[in-house]
């Protein structure tokens, strides 16, 4: 895989895989008890980290998108649940609003989100619309020169944390289905209140919260591109958030799995034991192949809907596969939590899940193909 990135991408990797050890993995059991990691957050904003793929004139980085993935993909060897916040605030909000905002709303809310002063959450799932994103119910009506938003969002990652939200609802439904629109809300909005915290299997840090809109009025320059649009632009933003989640996918397989060759090292087994490794790490580079190269047609503007949902596909079924694999390795060990192989195991179930689950990602393939 080493043989894809290029010297300057190497170096990123090595800068990020730094501030990983250095500055993550000190915060990894405070997130475990569930803290949110706020002081971390603002540490990554001041490297970058959260506005990495994005141009210098709004406060990015400017790194190419394979860079980007590569900064999930490390931090999330430390971390899934850091993984999962920059993935979704910055392939699912901060993208988005720079690639379907109008000027004002770039220069307004892209460098406070590429600078980590903003955090930012994508709210699309609904009690009664989960892998059926079109079937949305939450309403934003037109009133003079505001919208009003009323109804509810579930399973919205950083929920409560983030200052900005990059909300899908119908404006038209009288009209044909998929009238659905995008608008931005900041957290501060009347009518706009945080709902159930879930407590969750794995990802303890990262926050998974209800929202409810009780006519939440917002000015009608908070419309992200037109009416109607917004169900496209949710599922193109899903493309490189996909690419992201399967990045994490990676992080967590190659940690779990770096666990386990060190632990094979001082606790030598028997040869049929040993050899599951090479089956393992056989997948695993696969997998890295498939992400890395949904990166790479991402970066050259080529269509990326199937690339991105075969990478999220292999690469989170990888997760699993190797997470639970290296529980067995460990035996009881790794049941315990005198190593991370069993937060590996919890945190590598929801790849498979969000962002579109392995079923949906199937049917994104297929739909391609024929
Ligand atoms: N990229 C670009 N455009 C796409 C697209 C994609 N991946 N998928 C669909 N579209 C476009 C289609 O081309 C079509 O455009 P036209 O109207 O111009 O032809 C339009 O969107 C409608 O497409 P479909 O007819 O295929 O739509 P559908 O209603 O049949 O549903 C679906 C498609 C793939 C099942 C979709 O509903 C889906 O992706 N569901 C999963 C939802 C999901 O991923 N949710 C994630 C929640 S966010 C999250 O999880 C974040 C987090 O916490 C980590």
């Amino acid at each position: 895989m080493d043989v894809m990135l290029t010297e300057q991408q190497r170096l990123w990797r090595e800068q990020v895989a730094a501030f990983a050890r250095q500055h993550v993995l000190p915060e990894v059991e405070a997130m475990e008890q569930g803290q949110f990691p706020r002081t971390l957050i603002a540490k990554m904003g001041k490297q970058g980290f959260l506005g990495l793929p994005i141009p210098a004139v709004y406060q990015g980085l400017e790194a190419d998108f394979t860079t980007y993935i590569i900064a999930i993909h490390e931090l999330s060897k430390v971390s899934a649940t850091i993984g999962v916040i920059v993935s979704v605030h910055t392939s699912v909000v901060t993208m988005p609003i720079l690639a379907f905002g109008t000027t004002e709303q770039k220069e307004s809310y892209v460098p406070l989100l590429a600078s980590g002063q903003k955090l930012g959450a994508f709210c699309l799932t609904e009690p009664t619309a989960g892998s059926d994103a079109s079937s949305i119910q939450l309403r934003a009506e037109q009133v003079d020169e505001h919208y009003i938003l009323n109804g509810t969002k579930i399973f919205i990652t950083s929920g409560g944390e983030a200052e900005l939200y990059l909300v899908f609802a119908v404006t038209d439904p009288a009209s044909a289905k998929k009238n659905i629109s995008a608008f931005i809300v900041e957290k501060d909005t009347p009518g706009f209140t945080i709902g159930k915290d879930e407590k969750k299997m794995g990802l303890h840090g990262s926050k998974t919260v209800t929202l409810h809109f009780d006519g939440v009025r917002i000015p009608k320059e908070q419309l992200l591109g037109a009416e109607g649009e917004g169900f496209r632009m949710a599922m193109s933003s899903l493309n490189a958030g996909r690419i992201g989640i399967a990045a994490q996918s990676l992080g967590i397989a190659e940690a779990a799995l770096t666990e386990a060759v060190t632990y094979l090292k001082q606790h030598p087994a028997g040869l049929e034991t040993t050899i599951r490794l090479g089956d393992l790490a056989a997948k695993l580079e696969a997998a890295k192949l498939l992400v890395y190269q949904a990166a790479a047609y991402k970066e050259a503007n080529r269509p990326v809907t199937k690339e991105a949902s075969m990478a999220k596909l292999f690469a989170s079924r990888t997760a699993v596969e190797i997470s639970t694999e290296v529980i067995h390795l460990l035996g009881m060990d790794g049941y315990t939590n005198r190593y991370h192989a069993e937060r590996y195991f919890r945190d590598a179930k929801i790849c498979e899940i969000y962002e579109g689950t392995s079923e949906i990602q199937r049917l994104v393939i297929c739909k391609q193909l024929i």
